[in-house]
């Protein structure tokens, strides 16, 4: 019988997985491997990479400006190593885990391409509108934020065109410029629309941030623009920030009690799209009567929460009302997310407060889990106002 040849390096590469085994004690050794190689590929392609001579290559007018003392890296290059076929989709992923990639572990970061998609000033004013409420880009710094921008690019879209199918490999992530987009979800082998995107908002980021197929076909009902964002570039800055904002809310998210029967992996989703704003005293962060589209926590300071009624006899307005308050770790604006109704109350912020935002698909996505307690406190407010204002007031609007 011959002997059999053991290949060169098969020994250290097990034993490599073995100490890290060792070192991290993970719980699913098959999932780990899949992750430690998958590492240990991207880690010998790079270095492949950074050994090629370098090509700039221009592309229908997109540019890439590398870091100067980094390689440079054309977009060849960048499209093998995200796998595009000929048709624009990525290939199928294997989904290896649906935590939040780590940049941390990744410290050839700023070796990455920066995307720029030059843009007129009249184009850059109408996307810097389309993001002033993205709660995604809420805590990027400036510089994060203008590199967002410069990679940015435009898409119009035409009625029933899919921008997202159920399953795909994801690309971009979308921002909302114009146009109202069904979402559907596939259940029990049927297409279900679960909401949809009215002028504003974004999607997109699930499959992105995740490495997961796609989790929802978005679909255009009429006429419409987006702006896209790559994936690498999403990966660079969005994904690199979630860590970040993980550490940072962690504790803080810990100690809300709404979210206590929550599995820490699902807290820690909600924190990868939460956004932070920052009120002054007395500014209005809610206002009675308007549609709905996000959800609150108080991380520091308070809030008021007042009700404008109107005589039932008269159907004259009446002085606002406070009803109650909320500080840190509790939540508000919840009630007409849950009731699909306008805002019941207005709400205002009492000295400087910040509050982590919440947009209503993650709500809905992240928060059902919760929705028990939600309705038990709700049916509390119904009580609490008829004791402040009888029966002789309308609280409709
Ligand atoms: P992604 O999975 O990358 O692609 C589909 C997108 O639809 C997803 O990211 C979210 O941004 C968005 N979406 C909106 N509502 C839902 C939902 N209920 N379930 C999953 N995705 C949703
Ligand atoms: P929403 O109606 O979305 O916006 C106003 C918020 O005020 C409401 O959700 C609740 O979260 C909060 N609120 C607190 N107390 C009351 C109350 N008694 N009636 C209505 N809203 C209340």
């Amino acid at each position: 019988m011959s002997a059999v040849e053991i290949p060169a390096g098969l020994k250290e590469l097990l034993q490599g997985y073995t100490v890290e085994v060792l070192r991290r004690r993970p719980p699913d050794l098959v999932e780990f491997a899949v992750q430690h190689f998958t590492q240990l590929l991207d880690g010998q392609r790079k270095e492949q990479k950074a050994k090629r001579p370098s090509v700039r290559g221009a592309h229908k007018g997109v540019s890439f400006e590398a870091k100067s003392n980094k390689p440079d890296v054309d977009l060849e290059e960048e499209e093998e190593d995200n796998e595009k076929s000929t048709t624009g989709k990525y290939n199928r992923r294997v989904s290896v885990c649906a935590e939040a990639y780590n940049p941390d572990d990744d410290d050839d970061n700023d070796a990455e391409p920066r995307v720029v998609h030059p843009k007129t000033d009249e184009q850059r004013r109408r996307l810097q509108d389309a993001c002033k409420h993205i709660l995604l880009f809420k805590t990027l710094d400036q510089e994060q934020f203008s590199e967002v921008l410069d990679a940015m690019f435009e898409l119009l879209v035409k009625p029933q065109q899919h921008i997202i199918d159920q399953g795909d490999d994801g690309d971009n992530f979308y921002i909302i410029e114009k146009g109202v987009y069904d979402i559907f979800v596939q259940k029990d082998c049927a297409s279900v629309c679960v909401g949809k995107y009215d002028n504003k908002g974004s999607f997109g980021e699930l499959a992105l941030m995740y490495n997961t197929p796609r989790a929802a076909t978005i679909v255009a009902t009429e006429e419409g623009a987006l702006w896209a964002l790559d994936r690498a570039t999403f990966h660079r800055l969005i994904v690199r920030n979630n860590a970040k904002k993980r550490r940072m809310y962690e504790t803080f998210i810990e100690s809300v009690s709404l979210l206590k029967s929550l599995e820490l992996s699902e807290r820690m989703k909600i924190v990868d799209v939460l956004g932070a704003r920052a009120f002054k005293d007395g500014e209005r962060i809610i206002t009675q009567g308007d549609e709905a589209d996000c959800f609150y926590i108080v991380e520091s300071g308070e809030v008021k929460i007042m009700i404008k009624s109107k005589t039932k006899a008269t159907q004259q307005d009446n002085p606002e009302v406070e009803v109650a308050r909320c500080s840190k770790g509790q939540y508000f604006g919840e009630l007409a997310l849950v009731t699909n109704k306008p805002r019941a109350a207005s709400v205002y912020a009492v000295g400087d407060t910040k509050c982590l935002v919440i947009d209503i698909q993650a709500f809905e996505r992240l928060l059902g889990p919760c929705m028990e307690i939600m309705k038990r406190n709700i049916s509390q407010y119904e009580d609490q106002l008829v004791a402040l204002f009888g029966s002789s007031v309308d609280l409709k609007h």
